[in-house]
């Protein structure tokens, strides 16, 4: 008898913290959003008719010339419900985003079109950055080494890795990739979601290959499935019965139309939804691929580093072994500190990747200095260095975690996702509540964002929290009484 996710859980579900919207909430966020609309629309009314003031007349004519930058739903939302809260978005900081950073403060004289620096800084708690392991800053040995790398090779390659820009180095970025992650090789790109976006149609294409893919996924993912051509089919969310039922209705029905047999079957996931903080369930997906004969995907952008033991993500969190995963993604830019990603798995596969991808082909290979900041930042977590620092890390990330999920809950509010996942939504519902929420913690020094529709469902926005290892227990603690008034003034505590 294999095991399932729920048995290694103790009968729990791991997702049992995915509680509905109440309804109170649903209606509000509804109304909101109606209303939102309502003015937006005669905004753009009053617009059309000329009344406009004499600044966006203006900015109109200035844009007359040029192709429409989105279509005219996304451009109806940027303009009139997006820019009210814009002022908490895209804020300009002027320091590393470690535990603490520094943002710029700023006003904007003409309702968020434009904003003007004032001058002034604000050393905020970072609750915003993917820095769960604390490999974000601009000291220490990753620095060191990486400065010296910079020092050799200087920052651009300037040609690809098949030209003039194969460096000793990315072979050892490349080897201690494979090494770290327990599989026989690595290919490494320059940009994360491009790894995502350029590789998937490396790997499946044209209309007899059906893509399983979690409706959570990321953009990355969407697009890269997108561009593959293949036939997508969208399953519930960590959903392990209707994955079944889609698999199982691909392999008696075969291909539309012509019924033959599925060339193949690629199903996509992620080790921790980005958005939702919840952990797949990894045992029940690999016994379905193996039991319907699908390939598996994993991409482990948000989980590599930052679950597991030893940090080895999704794959040692459930006791899979990496080999049973088809193909191992990730990126370098939340947990290591750096950028870029990977896509691991058997020599055959990486070696049909690195001579056919648009990424190793076309792109410029990856800067060198950034390259040994991955080196240096996994070999502190492997403990290469000599030192204990790295499980230190991984076990203090672990600690607030928990430490954190649960003080949230017991404040009561609504946290969506699994208590061992660094990334915490907050549910606020609302949209004014999340606008609210984001200044409110601003002033008070801390630094989070919000995610609201269309990221997330309509009623269903929250606030989204990164905890990282850099976090003292006075930080987590100065922000979760800090939440705690503003969740009593906003009457955020929806599960009291
Ligand atoms: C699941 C997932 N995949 C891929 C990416 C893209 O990676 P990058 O930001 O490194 O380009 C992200 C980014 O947030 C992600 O969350
Ligand atoms: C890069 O160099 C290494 C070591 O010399 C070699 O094994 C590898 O095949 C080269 N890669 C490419 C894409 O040519």
């Amino acid at each position: 008898m294999e095991r399932s996710c729920k048995d290694v859980q103790g009968g729990r579900e791991s997702d049992r913290c995915h509680e509905s919207t109440p309804l109170l909430a649903a209606w509000w966020t509804y109304l909101s959003f109606a209303i939102l609309m309502m003015f937006g629309y005669l905004r753009d009314f009053i617009r059309r008719i000329g009344l406009e003031t004499k600044h966006s007349a203006l900015e109109q004519n200035r844009m007359k010339d040029f192709v429409p930058l989105y279509s005219s739903f996304d451009g109806f939302y940027a303009k009139n419900i997006f820019k009210r809260l814009s002022h908490c978005y895209g804020r300009p900081i002027c320091s590393p985003p470690t535990a603490e950073v520094d943002v710029l403060e700023r006003t904007s004289y003409d309702e968020n079109c434009h904003f003007r620096l004032t001058g002034k800084k604000r050393r905020c708690i970072n609750l915003a950055s993917f820095n769960y392991l604390d490999f974000v800053g601009n000291e220490g040995p990753c620095v060191e080494a990486t400065a010296h790398a910079l020092q050799q090779y200087g920052v651009g390659v300037c040609s690809t890795r098949q030209e003039l820009g194969n460096c000793s180095i990315h072979e050892e970025l490349e080897k201690t990739t494979a090494r770290f992650l327990g599989v026989d090789d690595a290919v490494t790109f320059g940009m994360g979601f491009c790894t995502n976006s350029l590789n998937i149609p490396v790997l499946v294409g044209g209309k007899g290959c059906l893509l399983l893919s979690d409706e959570k996924n990321h953009a990355s993912i969407v697009l890269g499935a997108r561009l593959s051509g293949s036939v997508i089919k969208v399953f519930k969310h960590n959903d392990i019965d209707d994955l079944e039922e889609k698999l199982r209705g691909a392999i008696t029905s075969g291909r539309p139309r012509t019924h033959w047999p599925w060339r193949k079957i690629l199903i996509i996931v992620e080790g921790i939804y980005s958005m939702e903080g919840s952990i797949v369930k990894l045992l029940d997906v690999v016994r379905l691929k193996n039991k319907y004969g699908a390939y598996l995907y994993l991409d482990e952008a948000h989980s590599m580093g930052a679950l597991g033991r030893t940090g080895r993500g999704v794959t040692e969190y459930w006791g899979v072994g990496p080999r049973d995963v088809d193909i191992m993604m990730g990126t370098f830019t939340k947990s290591f500190g750096a950028f870029g990603g990977y896509i691991a798995g058997s020599k055959r596969l990486i070696n049909h990747l690195r001579a056919y991808s648009y990424s190793t082909t076309y792109a410029c290979s990856m800067s060198a200095p950034v390259a040994q900041q991955i080196i240096s930042s996994m070999k502190i977590i492997m403990g290469e260095d000599g030192t204990n620092t790295g499980k230190l890390r991984i076990m203090r990330l672990a600690t607030n975690v928990r430490y954190f999920r649960q003080r949230l809950r017991a404040m009561g509010f609504i946290v969506y996702g699994d208590d061992n996942s660094a990334v915490v939504p907050l549910l606020v519902f609302v949209p004014g509540k999340a606008q609210a929420i984001m200044e409110e913690l601003f002033e008070r020094n801390i630094a989070c964002v919000a995610g609201i529709f269309p990221a997330t469902s309509i009623t269903t926005g929250r606030i989204r929290i990164f905890i990282s290892a850099a976090h003292t227990r006075e930080m987590l603690d100065t922000v979760l009484s800090s939440i705690s008034e503003v969740g009593d003034r906003l009457q955020l505590k929806y599960s009291l």
